[in-house]
């Protein structure tokens, strides 16, 4: 037997050995915790298909935020709901005057000012009657109508302070429309985190009990991207950066990690992943059955995230995980 000279074994010897080789490291500044914040007053009520996660009024996700950034969350994303009765077809409720977000927005700010970052998602199916992410004519997405409403929303948010605006629609050329409409407005530091490379996915069902968006009638297959496709998520890219978009997202990210691969070596851009509702609640449903260990399982696909060269985590585990010291 040809004697063995390279024994990769040797650098798996103890876990200090290990610790000092891995290549993949994480760190709770690269977390962002989403939130659902609804109108109202002293609400606070956990989402059925997410275990731990709550729709939240202002007031108290503010006191979430604040324990939150005390446990080393420093990033936020928001998602809103409109009154009850306030959607219509064009979603207007998105940027009403005293729409939830930019109230959650302009209170977090004015609370935590730079210790926190505030990221929100640019969308119109939580306001839309039709749930749709845009406008419908003729029974069709009407991709350029749906535009200005997307720019108006996001300038809504930008004003009331909102470090990072997240547009997830998918419509062709919103990034374009909303740097557009933050620039006209002086806005030109609002950074933009593009949704670009987001999947029609079955892993959104959670989300869309937690957002009340799920469409009425059909999918968002005419304008989310086929879980076929790879190349074009390249071309997804190209066209926000060339746009103006600030960080590039891959969502889902488990099922996905080759296009982030190829996202991470293509651009230079930062790059976010979503671990989305799905993929948190089958995590949190086989542990609670005790099928799984939820801290190893959690943290297996962080690190995978970041094998795959993911530099933000957008993720529901996130306050668990520095809650339980998980990292
Ligand atoms: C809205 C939106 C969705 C998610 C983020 N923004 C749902 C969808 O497109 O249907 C999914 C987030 C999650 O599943 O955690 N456009
Ligand atoms: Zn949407």
């Amino acid at each position: 037997m040809q004697e063995l000279i390279i024994r990769p074994r040797r650098l798996r010897a103890s876990a200090v050995i290990r610790d000092l080789v891995a290549e993949a490291r994480l760190d709770s500044r690269m977390l962002v915790q989403p939130h659902f914040v609804v109108p109202g007053e002293a609400i606070s009520e956990e989402i059925q298909a997410m275990p731990g996660i709550e729709h939240q009024s202002v007031d108290r996700l503010l006191e979430t935020v604040e324990s939150d950034l005390e446990l080393g969350i420093h990033s936020v994303l928001l998602f809103g709901l409109p009154e009850d009765g306030d959607k219509a077809p064009d979603g207007r409720a998105a940027y009403a005057d005293g729409a939830v977000v930019p109230r959650a927005v302009a209170a977090l700010k004015e609370r935590f000012g730079d210790r926190l970052a505030v990221m929100t998602d640019v969308c119109l199916c939580a306001y839309t009657d039709h749930g749709h992410c845009g406008l419908i004519r003729d029974g069709r997405i009407d991709n350029d109508a749906s535009l200005p409403h997307l720019a108006r929303m996001a300038l809504a948010h930008a004003r009331a302070g909102a470090d990072v605006v997240a547009p997830s629609d998918m419509m062709d050329g919103r990034i374009a429309a909303i740097r557009e409409a933050l620039d006209e407005d002086g806005l030109v530091e609002t950074a933009i985190m593009s949704y670009s490379v987001k999947y029609a996915s079955a892993y959104y069902g959670p989300f869309r009990e937690a957002a009340h968006s799920a469409p009425a009638q059909g999918d968002r297959r005419s304008y989310q991207m086929d879980a076929r496709n790879r190349r074009e998520a390249l071309l997804e890219a190209e066209l926000d950066i060339g746009e103006g978009a600030d960080i590039l997202m891959v969502k889902p990210a488990l099922a996905y990690l080759d296009v982030v691969a190829d996202l991470h070596e293509a651009f230079s851009q930062p790059l976010a992943v979503y671990n989305v509702s799905g993929e948190y609640s089958m995590v949190k449903a086989a542990a609670a059955r005790g099928w799984l260990d939820e801290r190893a399982v959690v943290l297996e696909n962080w690190h995978a995230f970041r094998r795959a060269g993911a530099d933000i985590i957008i993720t529901y585990h996130g306050r668990q995980a520095l809650r339980e010291g998980w990292l």
